[in-house]
């Protein structure tokens, strides 16, 4: 999505260890009017699934798989992140392990909220090795769903995750792809 491109161009900024920041329209701040037109974009991306609802994870993937909630008609569930293993039964819990923080978590969604044979679209702000995506699928595979595929706004394309989920099979559709990044220049996937 060229908007995408040109917007983390004028305001991203590369950090040490691969961070790409863009807490002023993303992660911390967010850009309401310009992420509807990313949740436009993601309908256009998965015009052709039949999608029941959108699952994301917390915090930043929300105002994303928001908009395009309200652009689709459908209800968007979030899955929360646990840090202690005192999980009742009545949830549908992976363990994902974050190569940005060093850490693993649990994440959780009732089982009140993922039926059987719905057809759940992922979404999330960033993809980078792809562990947050499994984890999803893993919960929608408990729940006995089925995962139509994922979409993220911002694709780390040098960390491989987008692409090991693309070979097994998963339809992942990023708004932009970055190929390679440092202080200087951002190179974007053609
Ligand atoms: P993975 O899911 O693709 O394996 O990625 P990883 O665990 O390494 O990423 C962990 C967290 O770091 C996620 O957010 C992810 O969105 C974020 N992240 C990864 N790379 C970048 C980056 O270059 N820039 C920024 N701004 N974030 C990045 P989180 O810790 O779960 O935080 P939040 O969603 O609660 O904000």
């Amino acid at each position: 999505m060229k908007l995408l491109e040109d917007k983390i161009l004028s305001e991203g900024e590369v950090f040490p260890g691969n961070i790409l920041k863009v807490s002023g329209f993303l992660n911390h701040k967010v850009d309401a009017v310009f992420t509807v037109e990313m949740a436009k974009e993601a309908v256009r991306l998965f015009k052709d699934e039949k999608i029941d609802k959108i699952l994301t994870i917390e915090t930043s993937g929300i105002p994303f798989a928001f908009a395009t909630a309200v652009e689709l008609g459908v209800p968007m569930v979030f899955a929360k992140k646990h840090k202690s293993s005192n999980i009742s039964d009545d949830v549908y819990v992976s363990s994902i392990y974050s190569f940005t923080h060093s850490t693993q978590y649990d994440v959780v969604v009732s089982k009140d909220y993922i039926s059987k044979g719905e057809k759940i679209l992922i979404m999330d702000d960033f993809l980078a090795n792809g562990k947050a995506i499994l984890g999803l699928i893993d919960i929608i595979s408990q729940a006995e769903a089925v995962p139509v595929g994922a979409c993220c706004a911002i694709e780390k394309g040098f960390q491989g995750g987008g692409d090991l989920l693309r070979k097994k099979g998963i339809k992942v559709e990023s708004l932009a792809v970055i190929d390679s990044m440092d202080d200087t220049s951002i190179t974007f996937r053609k």
